[in-house]
């Protein structure tokens, strides 16, 4: 068993329907699909999930654009996840993305960018427990 780390595709990725490009380039980067489900987070809910960034002046921003549609969250393992997912998606800002990453396909801004992916193992494990119950990992 490999590291894992976490991952949401984003509302607007998921309402452009990409969800299964981005899926496929993920199984295909190597990662294991551990969790998944399609799930609408409430303005609480996405403002949880990204309180370590509340004092941040994107953050008012962040809960609105994370709680206006649905999004697809998973937990994927590999060995090395977080930093290997973070190099198959590319830079939070899809300017800077590489050539061939997820953001540099999908993302359409730096708020709207497509995918998150964990920033440290333990965020991965905090990010995956917020998300998903032992029951519903496979
Ligand atoms: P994510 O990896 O999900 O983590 C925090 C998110 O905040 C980030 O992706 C971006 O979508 C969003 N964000 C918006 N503005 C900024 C900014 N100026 N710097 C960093 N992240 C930002």
């Amino acid at each position: 068993m490999g590291n894992i780390t976490f991952t949401m595709i984003k509302p607007e990725a998921v309402e452009a329907k990409h969800t299964g490009s981005i899926l496929k380039r993920i199984e295909e980067g190597g990662f294991r699909i551990v969790a998944l489900k399609k799930v609408h987070l409430n303005h609480e809910r996405a403002g949880l999930f990204y309180k370590v960034h509340k004092d941040r002046p994107f953050y008012r921003e962040l809960v609105e654009y994370m709680s206006r549609g649905p999004i697809i969250s998973a937990i994927l393992e590999k060995d090395n996840a977080v930093a290997d997912f973070r190099t198959l998606i590319g830079a939070t800002n899809p300017e800077e993305a590489d050539e061939g990453t997820i953001r540099k396909e999908f993302a359409t801004n730096l708020s709207m960018n497509a995918i998150h992916g964990s920033d440290s193992d333990d965020n991965a494990i905090t990010e995956s427990d917020f998300h998903f119950s032992s029951k519903e990992r496979f």
